[in-house]
């Protein structure tokens, strides 16, 4: 069966620990039961999340997440079909923005905006590279 993955940006409403845990706590419960996977890179000015799992799954839960009021400026970014995913072993891994990311001056600049879907996509192959 061939795999849904989808990108998006947002940017955080309300950004701060406690909300975090509490998003995270709802994503690996829900997503573990829907065959869900997937990676939210997490900084006070950018959410950056790969959701990946059966098309069904993926189009309810990114319609839920657009309609989410924690973030704003939810941006489709990339989406194609697979057979393998990337980080199947997390139900919804959790990564802080890394040094080589866009810095917050890239993103104000609209760095995102002229970003292509190989672009998105080649973030999280980093990411889940350093998995091992
Ligand atoms: C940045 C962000 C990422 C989210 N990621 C997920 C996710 O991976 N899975 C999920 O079920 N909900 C996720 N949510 C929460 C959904 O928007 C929604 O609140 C949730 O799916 C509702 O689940 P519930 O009916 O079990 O409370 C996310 C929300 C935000 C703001």
């Amino acid at each position: 069966m061939p795999l849904t993955q989808l990108i998006y940006s947002s940017k955080p409403f309300g950004f701060d620990d406690t909300i975090l845990s509490q998003i995270l706590l709802t994503a690996r419960r829900n997503n573990a039961n829907a065959h869900v996977t997937g990676c939210l890179i997490c900084r006070a000015d950018l959410y950056l999340q790969l959701l990946e799992g059966p098309a069904e799954a993926i189009n309810r839960l990114y319609a839920s997440i657009e309609e989410d009021d924690r973030h704003l400026e939810v941006t489709h970014r990339m989406e194609r079909e697979t057979d393998s995913r990337l980080f199947g072993q997390w139900a919804m891994r959790d990564d802080p923005a890394q040094s080589w990311l866009w810095t917050k001056a890239e993103v104000d600049a609209g760095a995102l905006e002229n970003a292509d879907q190989a672009a998105f996509l080649a973030v999280f192959e980093r990411v889940a590279q350093r998995i091992g």
